[in-house]
């Protein structure tokens, strides 16, 4: 059975936005590019630096500590390497919803 997290109504999500939730012990970073909703875990793979607050080309993330630079869609750095948790979402009425999955399956 999957879990989700309701990401809450105050959190503004519109076209190029961006914004750290923490929820279920997890920080997430959520980025909206044009139009599209991604989630990752805040916390690069590397030494833990704050994806959200990275340099986005694209939905190319830029780690802010050491310039790693992660696909938002699917976590991986481009060419190989390194992997940032990423997550599923899905928007239920207006809202928007990260979905963990069954356990073990992303491990959340
Ligand atoms: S902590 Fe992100 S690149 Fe080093």
């Amino acid at each position: 059975m999957k879990r989700t997290i309701d990401v809450p109504a105050t959190v503004d999500l519109g076209i190029g936005k961006r914004a750290r939730v923490q929820a279920d012990g997890i920080d997430f970073a959520l980025f909206n590019v044009d139009g599209r909703t991604y989630a990752i875990d805040d916390s690069c793979p590397h030494n833990g630096g704050s994806l959200g607050g990275g340099k986005l080309d694209g939905r190319m993330v830029q780690c802010p500590a050491h310039g790693m630079r992660f696909d938002l869609a699917t976590g991986c750095m481009r060419g190989g390497g390194l992997a940032v948790r990423n997550y599923p979402v899905e928007v239920v009425e207006g809202r928007i919803r990260i979905v963990l999955g069954d356990p073990g399956t992303n491990g959340a």
